[in-house]
């Protein structure tokens, strides 16, 4: 690791984080992309009453919620190992009335799961996060079902602050005007300095980077059949949707 960082010991502050992510989520139209590629992707799957799906590294609850409104007779189980990001999307999930969202806290870095198997795993943007990611696709492969789909998302390339600022502003800029687009800004600025604590640790090695080869490969090297591969987040994601075979002779 550069001993620049290392002096620096980055840690990523996911409390902090959680407060200002939704501000963040709701103003950025490439999140908003991925949620709409997911309802779409998600809604031709047809999944039926007994069909359990885990949404891992949920954060605020987006994907669980989406999910729970797509298949409300499904069980959703969120998963997360903050428990400041777990209240923000319980709350959420209670104001919209949604009861079909189980909410634990589990860290992914520590331990395995329960023996429970999937229909559907989702996990946005937190592969790159965790200790061991290519460990953590291999889990996700071993908790689906036969047949069973993953929807993963994933940062690959180095955030550019600058970017996203520019980005972020000028979409601002054009549904709210200048004064309010620099009000959000200002407000979210909590969010700029999450993406900066990112970059570091991408650029330390601590955060995984990838590109779309890579993320598809690290599926196809488990055993997945990839359905959907491609760039996304503005070309900063990548996201693979894939299947676990069916046992031989179903
Ligand atoms: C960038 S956020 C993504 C949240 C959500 N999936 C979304 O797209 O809106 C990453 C999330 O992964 C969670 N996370 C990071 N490492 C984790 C781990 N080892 N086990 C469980 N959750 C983890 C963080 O707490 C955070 O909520």
């Amino acid at each position: 690791m550069n001993s620049e960082l290392e002096d620096e010991k980055i840690m990523m502050d996911w409390t902090c984080y959680s407060h200002s992510y939704d501000l963040m989520a709701e103003n950025n139209p490439a999140y908003q992309e991925i949620l709409d590629c997911y309802a779409k992707t998600i809604s031709q799957l047809n999944l039926n009453t007994s069909s359990v799906v885990a949404d891992i590294g949920g954060g605020t609850g987006n994907f669980s919620i989406m999910t729970a409104k797509v298949y409300p007779d499904c069980r959703v189980l969120y998963y997360d190992f903050n428990s400041t990001m777990l209240r923000f999307a319980k709350d959420k999930a209670v104001k919209e009335g949604i009861r079909n969202i189980e909410f634990g806290i589990h860290d992914f870095d520590l331990c395995p799961s329960n023996s429970q198997k999937f229909s559907l795993i989702v996990c946005i943007h937190s592969i790159y996060t965790m200790k061991n990611p290519l460990g953590l696709i291999k889990l996700i492969y071993e908790m689906l079902s036969p047949g069973g789909h993953v929807f993963a998302c994933d940062l690959g390339r180095t955030l550019n602050i600058m970017d996203w600022t520019k980005y972020i502003f000028s979409s601002l800029r054009g549904t709210h005007g200048m004064v309010h687009a620099l009000k959000i800004l200002l407000k979210g600025r909590e969010v700029a300095r999450a993406n900066y604590d990112i970059s570091k640790l991408q650029k330390s090695g601590q955060f995984w980077l990838h590109e779309l080869d890579d993320f598809i490969y690290a599926f196809t090297n488990c055993g997945f059949e990839i359905g959907e591969a491609k760039k996304m987040y503005r070309g900063y994601s990548d996201l693979v949707f894939a299947q676990k075979p069916m046992l031989k002779g179903n």
